[in-house]
């Protein structure tokens, strides 16, 4: 394993793409209605980023990822491939997750939308996954431990009889987009990389309601899917460990933290 510590100039950087990142959540809430194609939001996120931000949608062409954003609907967990014939309908959940580059810097944020009326039992997963990503940044500070963040998590997720993904997780991140260190989303405290200064990384939980056994699309090779094709939330931010705490890079103006 190979930690890269950013140096204030780089925090700097990690900054601006952070809040960039974070904007496009915000720009595209109001288009996030019934009826509208997840292939439409990856369009005016990606024409945003492009000529707006003059930044660049990292998804697109990443590993041969065929699209600017993610979006995961209903009980798809990550990787959800924008599609033209995928219409969004009253009573869905869905991820939209942003990574941007700037001055060859990544900012990766994803935040879930309620489209027209959610049952109570959505409601509550989506809003406990934002609690977990909550509690994490809470105890993030030098001397902490990777195990703690995955622990708080699971302990969270676990008290209300929801799962946790285990085949995908949280990651450092800096002109890299998926750097050293994992994050995982479950653990023990005391355990794992001790926490240091200077560290950039996401943590970015994914919570199901049924089974934490997921599929991956034989026909994209991108879309992970719960195996019970129960629902799946998902939230994250990018965040850097200052010397008393951490600073989250991706922080939204609907959030007060
Ligand atoms: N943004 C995702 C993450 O949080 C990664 C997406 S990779 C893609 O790490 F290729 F699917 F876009
Ligand atoms: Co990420
Ligand atoms: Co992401």
């Amino acid at each position: 394993m190979n930690i890269d510590l950013k140096t204030p100039e780089d925090i700097s950087n990690m900054r601006i793409a952070g809040r960039l990142a974070a904007e496009v959540l915000e720009m595209i809430e109001g288009y996030v209605r019934p009826g509208i194609s997840t292939g439409e939001l990856d369009r005016i996120c990606h024409k945003y980023i492009v000529e707006e931000q003059k930044a660049v949608p990292a998804p697109l062409n990443y590993n041969g990822f065929p699209k600017s954003i993610c979006t995961s609907v209903n009980h798809v967990i990550c990787h959800g491939i924008p599609d033209d014939q995928k219409i969004l309908k009253s009573g869905d959940i869905i991820n939209i997750d942003i990574t941007v580059i700037k001055n060859g810097f990544h900012g990766d944020t994803s935040k879930m939308f309620l489209v027209g009326n959610t049952p109570e039992h959505a409601k509550r997963l989506v809003r406990i996954t934002q609690e977990c990503l909550y509690k994490a940044i809470e105890l993030v500070k030098p001397g902490r431990t990777l195990g703690d963040i995955g622990h708080v998590i699971q302990e969270h997720a676990e008290a209300h009889n929801y799962s946790i993904v285990r085949e995908y997780c949280g990651h450092g991140i800096g002109r890299v987009f998926h750097e050293d260190p994992q994050v995982l989303h479950y653990g023990k405290p005391n355990q794992g990389v001790e926490i240091k200064e200077g560290m950039t990384f996401t943590i970015e939980p994914m919570l199901n309601a049924g089974t934490r056994h997921t599929k991956l699309s034989k026909n994209d090779g991108w879309t992970v899917t719960t195996k019970d094709r129960r629902l799946s939330a998902q939230w994250e931010h990018t965040l850097a460990v200052t010397s008393a705490g951490c600073e989250i890079l991706t922080l939204r103006s609907d959030e007060d933290l």
